[in-house]
Parts: structure tokens; C-alpha cells; sequence
């Protein structure tokens, strides 16, 4: 792989340990994916900011790094909302922890909005290279904006945000982003809703496993894009998807689909992903809302009171930005939450059964909280919460 010669210089330890670890991560991966040369990103994400996933191991290898980061870089959620964690029912042995955590990416020149849904807070664009390592957000960046990053892992996305290059491989060249599938979808009478498409892709991410696909069949708005890419990135590890005549590279290459492999998915098989369950808690907002899902969670619960815990996750910026909607929500007795999530969060562990709007909560929250989760459009969700169903 071709380095430059400001490249050598780190890489030779003259700007300090870090960053010369740092590069050596990047030299390894463009190494083991036969980059030839690095991009510069316009922006990081990185994973592994909760201590419920990073433990003690991943504290210390960050509190051990003495660099900053050079191009706005952004942390993924944490294990507990900063301001509101007693709240949330979080130990103070935990919230120490994860405090140390928050601190050492601080250090580091990482922004603390902790969020997977960094592209409501900052714009990206359509062609531009970026290191985002949190499944979802590298799945909307790819698919919904056209913008250009592998999945990667925590790590390489702070090396990534260190040294302001990615080894150039993968999803960076126009020739890895074909379409590998075809799913034909036929909903028949189904109207298809954000949970719809996060059981769609819940169903999709288990058979098409790493590969591309090309939808055929729907017309998904954002929100829906969002819902289905996480899915899919969930029970599959789908980093970039098209949808015919909608996400915006079939805009733009004339993409041959001659020859793939054609997958077809009618709408009793979307149905048959929502199984009722006993429900303790409801979970909405994975990924973290839109300020349009905020709305219509608030329009649904205006003068309602919910029986349940009701969590709602969205970005702070984006919380910061529609008060009137979080105060309505927060009326009923629901809450909305920044910085964390129901799956990061040790806060939900407490419940037997969590009911969610996302095919991506559905596959995480088992193995996450150790409860059974099950998933109902958002409007089935207040009505189970305010006891209406
Ligand atoms: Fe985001 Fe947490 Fe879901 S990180 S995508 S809300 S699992």
C-alpha cells in the first residue's frame, strides 16, 4: 500500500507512540484487504463506548492512547444517559465506569453525542469516504446517503479519526458496491410501517449474510431505509443495500442484476416475524429517532398515561432540537433517553419481556437484556404501553 511520506513519518513513531500505533493498524488492514493506496474521510464513528460491551480491557486501551483525533469524529451510545443514569436505574459502580470511558474518548477530541444517528447532527454527502464502525449508521451512510465506508470495528475507526485516512478497499471503490442479490418484495395488502421494514430486514439479513442486495417491490421513505438497513446489518452483516429507484446510487450506476440470485418475500412472511409475548417494558428509537418519528410517537401519546415503562432513545442534539415533542412524550409518563439505547444499556436487563419497533432491537435484545423481545408497528406499542391492547 502506497504511504506518503507524512504517512512514513508517523508510522516511523515521529509524531508519538499513538499515532504511530494507530497507523500501524490501518498499514496491517490495507495490508490484509490489498488497499493500494489510503482516502482521506471526512468523518468517524466509533463503536465500543459502553462499558457494558467494552468491560475493563477496552477502558484501559483507550485510557493507555495520547492522541488526538483530526476530523470530526463522533462516539456511539454509551451505557446510560450522562445526566439522567440514576434515573434510568443504573448502578453507581456502573456509571463510575462509564464515566472513566466518556472521559478517555473526551481526551481524545471525540465528540460525546453517542449516537448511532450521527447524520441527523452533521452532514454527509453522497460520494464522501468515511471511517463509521456502528452497524446501522455504516449501513444508512452507504445505502441511504451513497457515502463510502466499510463496517469497522472500533479500533480502526479511531485509527481512522487519528490519522484522517482509511486504507482505500472494500465498500471505498465504486466496483465493490454492486448489487449481489435480488429480493423481490410483494407486499400484497401489508401497508408497510417502520417495524414492517425492520422485520423485512430482520428476515433478509439472515439469507443474504455479508452480501449486497437490490430491492425490487417497496418504496421506503428515511425512516424506513434506516429501519431496514439496521436490520439487516443486525441478523446479516449487510453493510450496504440498494432499493430500486430509491437509494441513490441506482440513480447513478447502471447496476446489471442479469444472473443474481433472485429472493423472493411475500407479505405473510414480514407478518409472520410478530409474535405476541408477555411485555414488561417497551423499547422505540433503534436506531436512535428521527425528529419525524419523535413526532408521531408524540402525536400518539397526547393525552394518554403509559402502565408501563416506556423508553424512547434519539440522539441529544436532535432531543435538544424538538423540546416541545420530548416534553409531550415525557407528559404520558414515557421517557426519552439521549447517549444510550435498550441494547447497551444495563438498565433493561431488569425486565422478563421488551417489546420494540426495530428488527435490529428484535435480534439484539435477547442476547442483550436476556429477555424475549417482540416487535409491533409504534402504534401497537403505545397500546400495549397504555394498556389499550
Ligand atoms: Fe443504535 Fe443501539 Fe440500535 S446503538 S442501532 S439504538 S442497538
Amino acid at each position: 500500500m502506497y504511504l506518503d511520506r507524512a504517512d512514513e513519518r508517523i508510522l516511523a513513531g515521529e509524531e508519538g507512540e499513538t499515532r504511530r500505533k494507530m497507523m500501524e493498524i490501518l498499514v496491517a488492514l490495507g495490508k490484509v484487504f490489498g488497499a493500494e493506496e489510503m482516502v482521506p474521510i471526512a468523518s468517524a464513528q466509533v463503536s465500543g463506548a459502553s462499558y457494558k460491551t467494552i468491560g475493563e480491557y477496552g477502558l484501559e486501551w483507550l485510557s493507555g492512547l495520547d492522541a488526538r483525533v483530526v476530523v470530526p469524529s463522533v462516539v456511539n451510545p454509551i451505557g446510560m444517559p450522562l445526566d439522567r443514569w440514576r434515573e434510568m436505574g443504573i448502578s453507581a459502580d456502573f456509571a463510575e465506569k462509564q464515566l472513566k470511558v466518556v472521559a478517555a474518548y473526551e481526551r481524545l477530541g471525540i465528540k460525546l453525542d453517542c449516537t448511532c444517528t450521527p447524520y441527523y447532527l452533521y452532514t454527509t454527502q453522497y460520494g464522501e469516504h468515511l471511517a463509521w464502525s456502528e452497524s446501522s449508521a455504516v449501513s444508512y451512510a452507504n445505502s441511504v446517503i451513497g457515502a463510502r465506508t466499510n463496517r469497522e470495528g472500533g479500533p480502526s475507526a479511531l485509527a481512522a479519526a487519528m490519522i484522517g485516512k482509511t486504507p482505500s478497499y472494500g465498500l471505498h471503490l465504486v466496483k465493490n458496491r454492486r448489487p449481489q442479490v435480488v429480493i423481490d418484495v410483494k407486499p400484497g395488502d401489508l401497508e408497510m410501517g417502520i417495524a414492517h421494514y425492520g422485520a423485512l430486514g430482520y428476515l433478509v439479513g439472515k439469507k443474504v449474510g455479508n452480501r449486497i442486495p437490490f430491492f425490487r417491490g417497496i418504496r421506503p421513505n428515511r425512516d424506513q431505509l434506516k429501519a431496514l438497513g439496521a436490520a439487516m446489518a443486525a441478523t446479516g452483516a449487510v453493510a450496504l443495500y440498494h432499493v430500486d429507484k430509491i437509494t441513490p446510487e441506482t440513480r447513478v450506476f447502471p447496476f446489471e442484476l442479469s444472473g443474481l440470485e433472485t429472493i423472493p418475500v411475500e407479505g405473510s412472511d414480514i407478518r409472520d416475524q410478530f409474535h405476541d409475548i408477555q411485555v414488561e417494558a417497551v423499547a422505540v428509537g433503534c436506531p436512535h429517532c428521527s425528529p419525524e418519528e419523535l413526532e408521531r410517537i408524540a402525536q400518539l401519546l397526547t393525552g394518554k398515561s403509559v402502565k408501563l415503562p416506556f423508553y424512547v432513545f434519539a440522539a441529544k442534539g436532535v432531543m435538544e432540537k424538538n423540546q416541545p415533542l420530548v416534553a409531550i412524550i415525557e407528559k404520558s409518563g414515557a421517557r426519552v433517553y439521549a447517549d444510550t439505547c435498550m441494547v447497551v444499556s444495563p438498565g433493561l436487563e431488569k425486565f422478563k419481556g421488551i417489546m420494540v419497533n426495530s428488527g435490529k432491537a428484535l435480534a439484539y435484545v435477547p442476547d442483550m437484556c436476556g429477555a424475549p423481545a417482540r416487535i409491533g408497528t409504534l402504534e401497537e406499542c403505545v397500546a400495549v404501553a397504555t394498556g389499550q391492547a
